[in-house]
């Protein structure tokens, strides 16, 4: 497709065909609904593009749940498209602002803290992976988007269950709210296999790659509350620890716990895939610079990593990875109070996702897929000991 703006911005943007109805979809809430690379942080950045190249200079935002995610993957996506179309802009760094020769500006924004959002009035907004944004944030996001010929917003995303995001583009669906959904396979640009490579089976793979909204049944952990466990905690002088679960093709997760056994919070995520493992040892190291944790609690089958973070003068140590028993240890935590911080976005997703086979809610392992942060929070706390205080009765 081309568009031009008063002779001004000019673009050209080579899109898939559905990829290209959505962009091209004037509805005010179109929802980009895809597996693992199916083209959804294209499609929203093109969608900008082409929002931009079509009205008036104006305000618009481009967000992310987090700012490591705006800043890796969103927002670069975003501006590698504007540098392939030749548009001379400016980043500035100090306010997450780009700016158009247009006249147009977009604000960057992080939507883990949604009260920073308050103010602006949008011509246009793209959230990108607003499956893992709190409903709350979207809410604010549509609020804002009110000026210009017709403003706009839209969300791209792999779902996560049946959260908001299922009943706003499917069960509660409106002509303001059209859908698109992508399978991986769709993306012509993924190498031969992509999807397949992933090793999702199941559910998960119905989700994962198949972008379907699942219900997931016998769930690990159904206490777990997002209004009783998601919070900010002024916790920086608490105690800290940290837990990692390695993976490659997979993500790997670093939590950074604090508090004691009694009384718990996950102040910080690390989640990505395809680190090398130079790139997951650094991780871990600058985590640790700046909490100064007790232990590192490691994947016990990561032995090399384990060696390796020790010779360079860090406390890790061998995980307990018996499974049965940290569940049971984060299902305690979870009844004492544990709490988790709203950036953690990958954590809270995979324990509202993290489920028995067949659904059933007995001794049994969970489903291996999905659970890179659980496992870490299982080593996290099924590591420590507890103390135990009080009288025996005799
Ligand atoms: N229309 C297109 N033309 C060229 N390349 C494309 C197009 N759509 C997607 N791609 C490429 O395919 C790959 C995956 O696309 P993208 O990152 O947009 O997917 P995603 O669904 O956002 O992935 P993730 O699940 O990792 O967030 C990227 O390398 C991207 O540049
Ligand atoms: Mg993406």
């Amino acid at each position: 497709m081309s568009a031009t703006a008063a002779g001004v911005l000019d673009v050209r943007l080579d899109l898939f065909p559905r990829q290209l109805r959505f962009v091209l979809d004037p509805a005010r809430f179109p929802g980009y609904v895809g597996g693992i690379g199916a083209g959804k942080s294209h499609a929203g950045a093109a969608k900008m593009l082409a929002k931009v190249a079509t009205t008036p200079p104006g305000l618009s935002m481009v967000a992310a749940p987090t700012y490591p995610m705006l800043r890796d993957a969103t927002a670069r996506t975003l501006m590698r498209l504007m540098t392939d179309a030749g548009w001379p802009y400016r980043l500035h760094r100090s306010d997450n602002v780009i700016t158009l020769t247009s006249g147009h500006e977009i604000i960057l924004r992080s939507l883990d803290n949604p009260e920073t959002l308050r103010g602006p009035n949008l011509d246009a907004a793209w959230v990108d992976e607003a499956s893992l944004v709190a409903r709350e944030a979207w809410q604010i996001v549509k609020g804002r988007v009110r000026s210009g010929p017709a403003p706009q917003a839209w969300t791209t995303f792999t779902p996560k269950g049946r959260n908001w995001c299922w009943e706003e583009w499917e069960r509660d669906a409106d002509a303001d709210h059209p859908l698109y959904r992508v399978r991986t396979d769709e993306n012509p640009e993924l190498p031969e296999g992509f999807g397949p490579s992933l090793g999702y089976t199941g559910a998960f793979a119905a989700q994962e790659l198949g972008g379907e909204f699942v219900a997931f049944e016998g769930l690990v952990w159904p206490g777990f509350r997002r209004d009783r466990h998601v919070a900010r905690v002024a916790c920086d002088d608490w105690r800290a620890t940290l837990a990692v679960d390695i993976g490659t093709r997979n993500p790997t997760a670093i939590l950074t716990l604090r508090g004691e056994p009694e009384r718990r919070h996950v102040q910080a995520e690390v989640y990505r895939r395809n680190m090398s493992s130079e790139e997951i040892v650094a991780a871990v190291e600058a985590e640790a610079d700046r909490v100064r944790p007790e232990r590192i609690w490691i994947d016990p089958s990561a032995a090399a990593y384990i060696e390796t973070l020790r010779r360079h003068g860090y406390p890790a140590a061998k995980a307990n990875n018996d499974v049965v028993y940290g569940v049971g240890m984060v299902a305690t935590a979870l009844d004492e109070g544990l709490t988790i911080d709203p950036s953690c976005v990958n954590l809270i997703a995979e324990m509202e996702s993290y489920h028995y086979p067949d659904g059933r809610a007995n001794d049994d392992k969970p489903v291996k897929e999905f659970d890179h942060a659980c496992d870490a929070l299982r080593y996290g706390i099924a590591s420590e000991g507890r103390r135990m205080t009080g009288q025996l009765a005799y």
